[in-house]
């Protein structure tokens, strides 16, 4: 595959325009997963709700440019002066600029706002720094944002809860990479679905688990496995500000080492 950025290894969005499926909670384990594993990552808030930027400052931490300043055509400061170190070592954060990023939203759709679907793009091809991995955190939207992240990316992994409700919505996503692939990035692969809050024994889950075996056949997709389970310890981590790792409560390690496998599952190339 092509070296898309001279200085990034993988560039992965997370995304579901379903509001609460854990798009955030899924970013902020892969990141200390990620690190864990020996990596560099720089996380990427693109939600003006900005729970990941929250999650992973220090609380004493002073935001004075966020991502919003490279969502133009010109921006003025490097981007590095934007990044910051988060509470885990070898994971760094582009920060959201809250309701700054409604105004770059009106200003991307524009019409004169020609070829701004690749800001964010351009924005890290000026990286100086080596970074392993890029993780790419979206808001409940699909929009023009979400198309840089897509545009940005070199691989998406789509997020639902394990219920009919949070996965008929990925046919509209499925057609926004459509849109990305035909105009703005053609290289940009699906990584897979991965299934939040699995509840097995919920009868529910057999509909559902019907519905994405079509789903998955239709599209040629894969489902990501293991399934995340439903645990207080996973909600705990972005509370807390802690890596399941650093949370001392009982079954953590078999929830690590989900997200360590999904982690590697992510970043693993697709047979052709
Ligand atoms: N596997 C899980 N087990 C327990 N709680 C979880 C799990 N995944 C997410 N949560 C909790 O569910 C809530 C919603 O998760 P999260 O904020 O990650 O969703 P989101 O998709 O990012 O939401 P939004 O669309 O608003 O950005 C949070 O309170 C989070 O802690
Ligand atoms: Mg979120």
């Amino acid at each position: 595959m092509d070296q898309k950025y001279k200085n990034i290894g993988d560039v992965i969005t997370i995304c579901n325009q379903k509001g609460g499926v854990g798009k955030t909670t899924l970013c902020f384990n892969l990141a200390r997963a990620y690190s864990l594993q020996g990596k560099s990552v720089l996380v990427v808030d693109l939600d003006e709700q900005a729970n990941i930027t929250q999650s992973l400052l220090a609380s004493d931490t002073t935001i004075e440019s966020s991502v919003a300043d490279f969502l133009i055509s010109a921006p003025i400061h490097a981007i590095e002066t934007s990044i910051q170190a988060t509470i885990f070592e070898d994971v760094y954060l582009l920060p959201s600029g809250k309701h700054m990023m409604s105004q770059v939203l009106a200003a991307m759709s524009s019409d004169g706002a020609v070829g701004s679907e690749f800001y964010l793009k351009k924005a890290l091809e000026k990286l100086s720094e080596h970074i392993d991995i890029v993780l790419i955190d979206c808001g409940p939207n699909i929009n023009r944002i979400t198309m840089n992240a897509f545009t940005a990316s070199s691989k998406i992994a789509i997020i639902t809860e394990a219920k009919m409700f949070s996965s008929i919505g990925i046919t509209k996503i499925l057609g926004a990479i459509d849109v990305v692939r035909q105009y703005f990035n053609s290289d940009v692969a699906i990584a897979g679905i991965v299934v939040n809050k699995f509840k097995s024994n919920v009868v529910s889950a057999n509909e559902w688990i019907e519905y994405m075996k079509e789903l998955t056949i239709d599209n040629d997709l894969s489902v990501i496995e293991p399934f995340i389970p439903d645990r207080e310890p996973i909600n705990k981590t972005v509370t807390q500000q802690k890596g399941l790792d650093e949370l001392p409560s009982f079954g953590v390690k078999k929830l690590l080492s989900i997200y360590d496998e999904i982690a590697k599952q992510i970043v693993k190339e697709k047979k052709a």
